[in-house]
């Protein structure tokens, strides 16, 4: 099997910046046969359809209230690859490892590479999420509570990466995302894109950046595919924590909390005392989901067709 990773890209400077600063490095998964087009139609074929997630989007990076939720219905893998050649669709695979043993291997491969190239570092709940999606398509401003890569496949896409602090995020509206108060996605104006980092992403391209930096993606003239790879560090675990803390000190008890380094004396209290809330019971319930509103139809505009009934 091809190694992971071409070699010679993790020198100290890239090791002491892995999860503080936006990075990009070279991978070579995207040489492998598991990603061409007969094997995403049977991954399609093979993956809880009740677990998959089917998007559609609007065109303004703004409104990221026109997201949406949809079906595939029982469409066969070949089809669903083919509306999303041809529609605007978005679908995504989560914790595809947890699912699929070949995803599971996968993940222990594409681990186990970043953990021989970064000493030091331990990753646990380990999410690989395969996204495929349609020429033009984007996802919205949004954070993500665990540490990301971003393991580019297929076709051509650009990544916005913003600073992980005020105004692109500010503390009480990380807090919200951390209580599931809301969902990942929340406001964005396109002033902020003077401070974003962009990254033009071709097929064997990794990113990484620190845990809760904002980021938007929009596609390219292509299909892409793209693996999504998520996971918790002992930092990251003590820090998403903290802030769940804060969170409570915040909306419980009217205090004006303040973050600090992830291995502080307080962040290590706040960790403490938000395994506490957890245990007993304090942790509010995740927000529905967004209700189905189209169903995948390769013959719809889109490829997004009614809901029958
Ligand atoms: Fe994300």
């Amino acid at each position: 099997m091809t190694p992971v990773f071409e070699p010679g890209q993790f020198d100290a400077l890239a090791r002491r910046d892995f999860g503080r600063a936006p990075q990009a490095f070279r991978h070579t998964l995207h040489q492998r046969s598991m990603f061409d087009d007969a094997a995403l139609a049977d991954v399609l074929d093979r993956y809880p359809r009740d677990k998959l997630g089917v998007f559609t989007m609007g065109d303004d990076p703004v409104d990221w209230r026109s997201w949406r939720r949809g079906r595939a219905g029982d469409l066969p893998g070949a089809e669903l690859l083919k509306s999303v050649a041809e529609g605007r669709i978005w679908l995504n695979l989560r914790a595809a490892n947890a699912a699929l043993e070949d995803y599971d291997a996968l993940a222990g491969e594409m681990f186990g590479a970043l953990q021989a190239e970064i000493p030091g570092l331990k990753t646990f709940r380990r999410d690989v999420g395969l996204l495929i999606s349609s020429p033009g398509a984007q996802v919205f401003y949004h954070l993500d509570v665990p540490r990301v890569t971003l393991w580019h496949i297929r076709g051509q896409k650009r990544v916005w990466l913003y600073p992980a602090r005020a105004p692109y995020v500010t503390d009480a509206a990380l807090e919200r995302i951390v209580l599931k108060e809301t969902a990942e996605q929340f406001d964005y104006m396109p002033d902020f894109d003077a401070g974003a980092a962009v990254f033009d992403l071709e097929p064997g391209d990794l990113l990484h950046w620190p845990q809760y930096a904002p980021h938007r993606i929009v596609n390219g003239d292509s299909v892409n595919v793209s693996l999504s790879c998520e996971f918790l560090s002992p930092a990251a675990l003590v820090s998403a924590n903290a802030v769940y803390a804060d969170a409570l000190a915040r909306r419980r008890w009217g205090l004006t909390p303040k973050r600090r380094g992830d291995w502080h004396p307080a962040s290590l209290a706040k960790f403490a005392l938000a395994r506490t809330a957890k245990m007993m019971g304090l942790e509010p319930s995740p927000p529905e989901p967004l209700p189905p509103s189209f169903v995948v139809d390769p013959r719809a505009p889109g490829a997004v067709g009614p809901l029958a009934g």
